[in-house]
């Protein structure tokens, strides 16, 4: 029996993740604020989680015990805004969903898993992690805060012999709520097709899977652009 709990079902990729386990399978239980957004996933148990909520934790440990254990833990929650104008509660909002909001999820999972011995942690991040992006400063920022935090969990599992797997998943453009308004993004994906890789990374225990191809290029040209030369670069 594989038991997964997914944060972050009420739409989009987590969404569309929670549909394809529970299509395999799966056991799942589901997690976001909006419920009613979950009742028709057809889930093992369905929970109203604010991750920027102090009470968030204690509901993870009421929603694992609803499915009776937890396997896997995929992470999809999480807030996005260009803010060019740099307003002050768009850019705390951010860190305080991705970056607090993150820890304390990613936290309690880390330490269920400690104590019973085994588990996987799989997390949607961004490819906005791999540059500072001048369009939205907290996302990219935050985003790489993820990325490395998960790289030192992983570290820290393995020099303490825990038997924790970890997948950072960063998608390009996903064609979901947290893009919709004016701007036009160019090489969208569809979030159908994005949860099908990130299941296949996830059976593949990949630590980190970009999305889709076009990112990988994408990503490996960003990561040789010198500091001297990103700073001029309009995006
Ligand atoms: N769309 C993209 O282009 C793209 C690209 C790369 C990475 N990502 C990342 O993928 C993840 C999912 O985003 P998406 O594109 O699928 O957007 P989405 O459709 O807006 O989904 C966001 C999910 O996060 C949940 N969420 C937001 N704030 C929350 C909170 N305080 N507590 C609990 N859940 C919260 C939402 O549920 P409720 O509002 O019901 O709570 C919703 O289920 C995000 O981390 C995003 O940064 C997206």
């Amino acid at each position: 029996m594989k038991r997964a709990i997914v944060i972050g079902a009420s739409s989009g990729i987590g969404r569309e993740v929670a549909k394809l386990l529970i299509g395999e399978g799966w056991t799942v239980g589901v997690a976001a604020r909006r419920v009613e957004r979950m009742q028709d996933l057809q889930a093992a148990a369905v929970e109203c989680i604010d991750v920027t909520a102090d009470d968030a934790t204690e509901r993870l440990r009421h929603l694992i015990n609803n499915i009776g254990g937890m396997d896997l833990f995929f992470y999809a929650s999480g807030i996005g805004k260009q803010n060019r104008g740099l307003h002050e509660d768009i850019e705390l909002a951010t860190v305080q969903t991705n970056g607090m909001g993150f820890t304390r999820m990613i936290g309690e999972a880390y330490r269920y898993f400690a104590g019973k011995g085994s588990g996987h942690i799989a997390a949607i991040t961004s490819i906005a992690g791999t540059k500072g992006l001048g369009p939205a400063p907290s996302y990219s920022a935050t985003k790489a805060m993820q990325n490395v935090y998960l790289q030192a969990l992983e570290q820290q599992a393995r020099s303490r012999k825990l038997n924790i797997r970890f997948t950072d998943i960063r998608p390009g453009f996903v064609d979901t709520d947290l893009l919709s308004g004016d701007f036009r993004y160019p090489l969208m994906l569809r979030p159908e097709r994005v949860a099908r890789e990130i299941v296949r990374a996830i059976e593949h225990r990949k630590h980190i899977r970009v999305i889709d191809w076009k990112y990988r290029l994408l990503t490996a040209c960003w990561r040789r652009i010198p500091r001297w030369l990103w700073r001029r670069i309009r995006l």
